[in-house]
């Protein structure tokens, strides 16, 4: 259990009792209340299957009104609840630490409008990102994020980790595109700010405490996000590179000669694709090479697009940047290599446990933190590798071996932290800090900042039962 690996206490909450459960039972019907260590054993575990926990009850509320009712009655009772929208994140926050009653978004998935005037859709928090993507697309537009786990992760999930993705580079972050957003704090009140407009200056933006708060700050329930028109044309190109300086130098031929249509600029890796040859028996369309890079285009107009992307490659390709490349329009070719970006994380989930980091470093340092880790770890690991969304400068720094070694653990932590602040980058870029990385967090942020994020969850959610043990340090 991650209480015993981890050591930590559990909070003075209540324990569940028989009164409990017949509340919940009136409240939701039998059919929506799932108790039982089978069946709750995948909501227990996160995807990574690196923590566990023992809750014994899930609740599926399918209404904003249900979850205030639950989270009113639960702040009363002094019963701890972990918020679970997919159970995709990566840190340990969307599964219970020991017995929190998980409160899953799984019906809360209606989409309510959209406006194809200005692109703004309206939804429940449970609305699966890949389902909604496909919805919004019958009117000509597409969600702005996209990542590998599109296929269970919830908008509400991405939303409160601030998820974000493969294409972060070209649409910006969720503190942008989302314009509204509805939460229920612990007291079980309902929090409006669901007004939509692109401009609204009208007091403190109360709807960013939410977004990337991974469930402690409040409930999300409802999602205004906007929605840009859907490309018409888009392009792919994966390139092999032999030194991380050409990696360098064509991501920055890619943002000049490609413009307002870069879409996407990825990086992988060696080691990281080996691992996806190995484990899922893809196969890449070039010949192998120390370093890749898929960068996509999207646009209006195929023929300007294939154009742009032509001298592009003329250029990289001609002065010996990038050694070989494929370029790729028809959708199936374009999906298997966005397959060996996407999948990297379940390919280093087959050779047993993943250490992963997730950090944002200037671009000269970006690679430099894979090469050291490697010589720091020598011959006690499997694998360590690097992936991730370069044009963001945030690095997927992942180490494997074959079952879970605290002397591993311990030698690239604190290690990694400390790297990362001496470069003054960020210890969670993207996934958060959930469960494993809280204790982390002042690598990142001053004490001053920390404390007062402490406030704020004092004064949210008094009682502490809002995702206990996840994103502030312990005390
Ligand atoms: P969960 O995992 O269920 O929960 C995540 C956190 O949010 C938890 O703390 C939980 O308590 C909280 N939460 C969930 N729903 C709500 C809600 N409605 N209200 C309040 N709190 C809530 N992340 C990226 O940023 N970029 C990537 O490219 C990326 N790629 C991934 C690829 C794979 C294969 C996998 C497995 C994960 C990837 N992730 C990525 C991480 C993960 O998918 C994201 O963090 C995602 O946003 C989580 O959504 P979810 O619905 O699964 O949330
Ligand atoms: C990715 O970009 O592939 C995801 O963030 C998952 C990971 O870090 O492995
Ligand atoms: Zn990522």
């Amino acid at each position: 259990l991650t209480s015993k690996r981890y050591q930590v206490k559990r909070g003075k909450y209540n324990e569940i009792n028989e009164e409990n459960i017949k509340f919940f039972t009136e409240l939701l019907g039998p059919h929506r209340i799932i108790e039982g260590e089978s069946e709750l054993e995948g909501h227990n575990t996160d995807w990574l299957d690196t923590v566990r926990g023992a809750s014994s009850v899930l609740l599926k509320p399918k209404t904003t009104e249900e979850v205030s009712a639950i989270l009113s009655y639960c702040n009363q009772h002094r019963l701890a609840v972990c918020p679970q929208g997919g159970n995709t994140g990566l840190v340990g926050g969307s599964v219970p630490v020991f017995d929190e009653i998980i409160i899953s978004t799984n019906l809360m998935n209606k989409v309510e409008n959209v406006d194809t005037w200005s692109g703004v859709v309206t939804c429940q928090s449970g609305c699966v990102l890949e389902a909604l993507d496909q919805h919004v697309a019958d009117f000509g537009l597409m969600v702005p994020l996209d990542l590998g786990a599109k296929g269970s992760c919830h908008i509400g999930g991405n939303v409160s980790t601030n998820a974000g993705g493969l294409r972060l580079l070209r649409y910006g972050s969720l503190h942008g595109s989302v314009l509204g957003v509805e939460a229920v704090l612990a007291s079980g009140e309902v929090i409006d700010c669901m007004t939509a407009m692109k401009k609204d200056n009208t007091g403190y933006d109360l709807k960013h405490l939410f977004i990337g708060s991974e469930g402690t700050l409040g409930l999300v329930t409802k999602i205004a996000i906007h929605c840009p028109p859907r490309p018409q044309a888009v392009n792919l190109a994966l390139l092999g590179l032999s030194t991380y300086e050409n990696v360098l130098k064509t991501y920055v031929a890619a943002k000049s000669k490609l413009g307002e249509i870069l879409s996407s600029c990825e990086f992988i890796d060696r080691s990281s694709l080996e691992c996806v040859e190995e484990n899922l028996k893809l196969k890449p369309p070039i010949s192998s090479h120390e370093y890749y890079m898929l960068i996509e285009t999207s646009g209006s107009n195929g023929t300007h697009d294939e154009e742009k992307l032509n001298i592009f490659l003329e250029d990289v390709l001609g002065s010996g940047i990038v050694d070989d490349g494929t370029v790729a329009s028809e959708p199936s070719r374009m999906l298997h290599i966005w397959g060996l970006r996407e999948r990297i994380a379940e390919a280093l989930h087959h050779e047993g446990y993943t250490y992963k980091y997730d950090i944002s470093t200037p671009l000269s340092h970006f690679y430099k933190m894979v090469e050291d880790m490697r010589k720091h770890l020598g011959s006690k690991i499997i694998r360590c590798c690097g992936y991730g969304h370069i044009g963001d400068g945030n690095l997927h720094l992942n180490i494997t071996t074959d079952e879970f070694d605290k002397e591993v653990l311990n030698r690239i932590e604190p290690a990694v932290y400390e790297w990362t602040s001496k470069v003054n980058g960020s210890i969670s870029a993207e996934h958060g800090l959930g469960f494993k990385k809280r204790n982390y967090i002042h690598y990142s942020k001053s004490s001053g900042a920390v404390t007062l994020m402490k406030q704020m969850k004092k004064l949210l959610d008094p009682n502490g039962i809002l995702n206990p043990y996840k994103v502030l340090p312990d005390e």
